[in-house]
């Protein structure tokens, strides 16, 4: 199997703060991977890193075999990444925002258009995406996001927290997006703050704190790291000496 994402000895620093502290990873193509932190962990950062969009201080980083910041027009059309705060532009209907991605990455007008009309049936947008953008529920507008990502069907998919404030619902359909894909064999990085999610989607899991993985494995093998612990949270308090922090209100922004 081949490596989607390598990853050695990376560390980033803000300032004096060191943010990344020497972190290695390996997911193989075809594989979810879920990075677990805190608020301020690093998650993001790393993401960033991952995406060509922020330079690490050191380290080694290969992205479908690509170095982000050297070979990073091959990395960024590898990849798609569907950030932590949504990418859509309010003032364009959903079907604007769709066409300008397929514009942006020079599909061609009429293949663009059947790539744009294909993933808003896909995801069932099709009714809304005749509105602006604004009015949509934050469930619609996280779905109309995942699938600005997928219109150039990247091999390699970075979610940063993709249903942070979505209702159960919404949760469970941004769960089901992630599965269609790992079936069709795209590689799946993606952070979150929900330990069920990471059970749920991810074939492995590392916690990130101060820095470092403070683990990393299967959901099973995690637990099992921490003798008695029930659940990550568990795992969590024990590895770090300190219970994992409470995720935001879950309705906030559905
Ligand atoms: N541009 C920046 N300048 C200075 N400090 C930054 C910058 N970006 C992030 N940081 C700091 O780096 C740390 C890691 O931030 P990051 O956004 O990667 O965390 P995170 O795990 O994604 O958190 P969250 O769960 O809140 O999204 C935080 O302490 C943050 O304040
Ligand atoms: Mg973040």
């Amino acid at each position: 199997m081949n490596t989607a994402i390598a990853i050695r000895g990376l560390q980033k620093s803000y300032g004096e703060v060191g943010v990344l502290r020497g972190v290695d990873l390996e997911v193989p193509e075809g594989t979810v991977f879920g990075l677990l932190g805190p608020n301020g962990a690093g998650k993001t950062t790393m993401v960033r890193i991952m995406a060509t969009l922020l330079a690490p201080d050191a380290g080694q980083v290969r992205i479908a075999g690509y170095d982000p910041v050297h070979e990073a027009d091959a990395v960024r059309a590898s990849i798609g990444l569907t950030g932590q705060f949504t990418a859509v532009d309010e003032l364009l209907t959903g079907h604007e925002n769709m066409v300008l991605v397929a514009d942006l990455l020079h599909l061609g007008r009429r293949e663009g258009r059947r790539r744009v009309a294909e993933l808003l049936a896909h995801f069932d947008l099709e009714e809304v995406a005749g509105r602006p953008a604004s009015s949509l529920s934050g469930g619609l507008r996280r779905r109309l996001d995942l699938a600005m990502t997928l219109i150039g069907r990247p091999r390699i998919v970075f979610l940063d927290e993709p249903t942070t404030g979505l209702d159960p619902r919404s949760r469970r359909a941004v769960w089901q997006i992630v599965q269609e894909l790992v079936g069709s064999g795209t590689t799946i990085f993606l952070t979150t703050q929900y330990l069920e999610e990471a059970d749920q989607l991810a074939d492995r899991i590392a916690v990130l704190d101060h820095g470092r993985f403070v683990a990393e494995g299967s959901p099973a093998e995690l637990k099992q790291q921490v003798p008695g612990a029930q659940n990550l949270d568990d795992v969590f308090l024990a590895l770090t000496g300190r219970p994992i922090p409470v995720a935001p209100e879950e309705d906030s922004l559905s």
